[in-house]
């Protein structure tokens, strides 16, 4: 539960909707279905795998199966990435889930007559950002404060049940408002006009971000299972969760676009695509939810909400990362690497607050479009050519006796040693050349 809930997030509520509406609908949502099982499965088995055998943090990890000093100097330099990575993701997401928080105190103050509370709380003002970017970071620590069991496990079987039930509640009440039908056809009907390069990349980048790969958080999750779990299906199933929840909340998110539209707010952005990133879930939807007199309030409450859980099982399992270098390398203890990281990364989004134009899109490139597919490419490889053969099999084999025989394992050790790393490469040597 707590993988799927690191793996569910904004990611998935906010980043594959609007990607699909932007890049042909149904034809973005069949490549990233590709995508996801040929390329980001492998990858995160190749976390999970490393993580269950190694039972420690990235940096250890990588170095405890490492071979000679090369392969552990690359481990080392690649688990401190991870660390700093997933850092930098949270810096960001931080503040994106800090606007969640804000829109869904918002109907609260206004149903209480607090209009002027309400104006300030979706105004964009820089303090606006930092008060509910802490508000947001706190509730992070607090639950990381409390550990992997009391933490991690018990919210995130609370939330994540949550959050499915919330969401298919706002279908239901979506899909019968009028223009909902159009919304349905532009998110189903594949249009492989779109169909290039650039949008094999976006599925790609979509596809490593929405499972968590490549910073160690999968990793780390996988060092805390027990040896009686199956790796290979639980990896399916996380998988299966996000990509279910993702086409779910395209459900949600484009037929309200379009029932947006019919109530008169502007979906489509000068060059004709659909509107995305932070004016659709920012603006259109909010401006949906006004039209809906005084059941609007509830439902902007009810889907600021379902953000905002789903923020958080995915930001504490950021915060994890750092937080469990902290105790194991540097002997902290868990409640004061919480407050130590936890206050640095705030130092951080509030310096991205502060210089918002010019940081808030760097941190976003530089850390899910970069960092998260070259390391999972390391990991890749530390899984099929440094980690022998023999290794796999053993970890594997604990909690799945007959692996031997299962297709799974016919094909995966030679995708992740061969095919993943020369896929992701290739499509990066796309963008650069
Ligand atoms: N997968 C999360 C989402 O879709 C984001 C995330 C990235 C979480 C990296 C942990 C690590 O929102």
């Amino acid at each position: 539960m707590a993988a799927a809930g690191s793996a569910v997030g904004l990611g998935n509520i906010w980043g594959f909707p609007t990607k699909a509406a932007g890049n042909g609908g149904a034809a973005f949502v069949v490549v990233y279905l590709i995508l996801a099982f040929l390329l980001a499965y492998p990858a995160l088995m190749a976390e999970l795998t490393i993580g269950r055998h190694a039972r420690r943090n990235m940096v250890q990890a990588l170095q405890a199966i490492s071979t000679g000093p090369i392969s552990r100097l690359v481990g080392t330099l690649a688990g401190y990435s991870g660390i700093i990575v997933a850092s930098l993701i949270l810096s960001f997401y931080a503040i994106v889930a800090g606007w969640m928080v804000s829109h869904m105190a918002e109907p609260v103050s206004t149903m209480l007559g607090m209009t002027g509370a309400s104006e300030w709380m979706t105004g964009g003002s820089t303090e606006r950002n930092l008060i509910f970017t802490a508000i947001f970071s706190s509730l992070t620590m607090l639950i990381i404060m409390g550990g992997v069991e009391k933490g991690i496990e018990r919210w995130s079987t609370l939330l994540m049940p949550s959050l499915l039930i919330l969401l298919v509640l706002l279908i239901v009440y979506v899909l019968t408002q009028p223009g909902a039908t159009k919304g349905l056809e532009a998110y189903l009907m594949p249009n492989f006009d779109h169909f290039n390069p650039q949008m094999l990349l976006a599925a790609m980048g979509q596809a490593f971000f929405s499972l968590s790969i490549g910073v160690g958080t999968m990793l780390i999750y996988g060092s805390y299972l027990s040896h009686q779990e199956s790796l290979p299906r639980l990896g399916a199933v996380v998988t299966l969760v996000d990509l279910g929840i993702a086409f779910t909340a395209g459900l949600l998110i484009i037929p309200a676009m379009y029932v947006a539209q019919e109530a008169g707010t502007d979906i489509f952005a000068a060059d004709g695509s659909l509107i995305a990133g932070p004016d659709l879930i920012l603006q259109v939807l909010p401006a949906l939810f006004e039209t809906m007199g005084s059941v609007g309030l509830l439902v902007a409450f009810a889907f600021f909400t379902l953000m905002v859980v789903a923020s958080l099982t995915s930001s504490i399992s950021m915060l994890e990362v750092p937080v469990a270098f902290s105790i194991e390398n540097l002997g902290l203890s868990r409640k004061v690497a919480t407050i130590l990281v936890g206050l640095a990364i705030f130092a951080m989004s509030s310096l991205i607050i502060f210089n918002f134009d010019t940081l808030f899109g760097l941190v976003i490139s530089i850390s899910t479009e970069w960092g998260q597919p070259l390391l999972g490419v390391v990991l890749c490889i530390f899984a099929g050519w440094i980690f022998n053969r023999n290794q796999l099999l053993t970890e594997l084999k604990q909690g799945d006796p007959h692996i031997e025989d299962s297709l799974f394992w016919k094909i995966w050790p030679t995708y992740v040693k061969i095919v993943c790393p020369t896929l992701i490469l290739m499509a990066f040597a796309q963008t650069i050349l």
